[in-house]
């Protein structure tokens, strides 16, 4: 059999899984292009977990009680578990996690823009629960089924605990919207702030993503960022209504022609600016990423030591 009708049968191969639903697995042979896609878009997602630790992070020692204290310590510290699910995902397909680390703190590679925004109230900390881990569901429910195995088995399990930090942030903001005047304004302002980061969480406009098409082909994504961002419009508005809330946009409205809301458009030069490194926070975030990057490597270099120490022991 010569290379080139061996490499056409591996492509056939490739094309019939992932026609049929089945899944292509670490050590199946796949394009070069899909590998690079998938440790783009699992680096990518890995990051944000990891940086949007910090957000929240921020309101660790301000927690109003002992209750909202441990609540928010174990929803930041589930965002890391995600982050290392997803790394480990990005290793079965050749990436090298320190690798990763480095193009995240030098800038090369991105994070959800949504993270550059900063948290200047405790009801951030329920509007970042309902709504940013909200959008976040939104992206990944349809990537249980992404066709390369690994990301899609760990999206199940990340799935069921954003659903559970998106109910723990509705319920602090249903608290604080039964307290005082002064928190339910707290939470207005806040709803005010995050919604169209939020919406902006599904990426540019269809006619602007250039590599949705591609991506829905391979199966990796199953539905284009506008979809997914008329999913979120209509799933939150009776929730907003539910906790007595309103979304900054006058042009939401619901189409009784198309049984969807309508909705406003994000203000996409803020978005690129945001990307672009100019958010608010930006330097901030990666800043403190590699501070903790730098400040960890005594624990790399003695786990390392460790381990070889180990090996050597168990060869004697
Ligand atoms: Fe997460
Ligand atoms: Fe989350």
């Amino acid at each position: 059999m010569t290379t080139a009708t061996m490499s056409e049968d591996l492509q056939e191969l490739f094309d019939t899984t992932i026609a049929d639903d089945q899944r292509i697995e670490p050590r199946d042979w796949m394009p070069e292009g899909y590998r690079k896609t998938l440790i783009r878009q699992i680096a990518q997602h890995a990051h944000s977990e990891i940086i949007g630790m910090q957000p929240e992070g921020n309101w660790i020692t301000r927690a109003p009680s002992l209750r909202r204290k441990s609540i928010l310590l174990a929803k930041v510290q589930d965002e890391a578990g995600h982050g290392l699910y997803l790394y480990s995902a990005a290793e079965t397909l050749g990436a090298d996690r320190a690798d990763l680390t480095a193009k995240l703190i030098s800038g090369r590679q991105k994070y959800s823009s949504i993270f550059n925004y900063p948290t200047l109230t405790f009801a951030d900390v329920g509007v970042i629960g309902w709504l940013v881990d909200g959008a976040a569901i939104c992206n990944q429910v349809p990537l249980c089924r992404s066709s390369f195995g690994p990301y899609g088995r760990a999206m199940i399990r990340v799935c069921k605990e954003e659903s559970f930090h998106q109910r723990q942030g509705y319920e602090l903001l249903m608290t604080m919207m039964q307290g005082t005047d002064a928190q339910r304004e707290m939470v207005q302002e806040s709803v005010d702030r995050w919604w169209w980061p939020a919406l902006m969480m599904f990426g540019p406009p269809d006619d602007e993503s250039p590599n949705t098409e591609q991506s829905m082909n391979w199966r990796i994504k199953r539905h284009t960022n506008d979809e997914l961002r008329q999913r979120f419009v209509d799933m939150s508005i009776p929730q907003a209504e539910a906790l007595g809330v309103t979304f900054p946009d006058p042009n939401l409205s619901w189409n009784e022609e198309r049984r969807h809301y309508d909705f406003g458009e994000p203000d996409w030069s803020e978005f690129r600016a945001v990307i672009e490194g100019n958010g608010a926070c930006n330097v901030e975030r990666i800043t403190n990423r590699r501070a903790a990057h730098e400040n960890g490597a005594w624990v790399r270099e003695a786990a390392t030591v460790f381990a070889a120490r180990e090996r050597e022991g168990s060869q004697k």
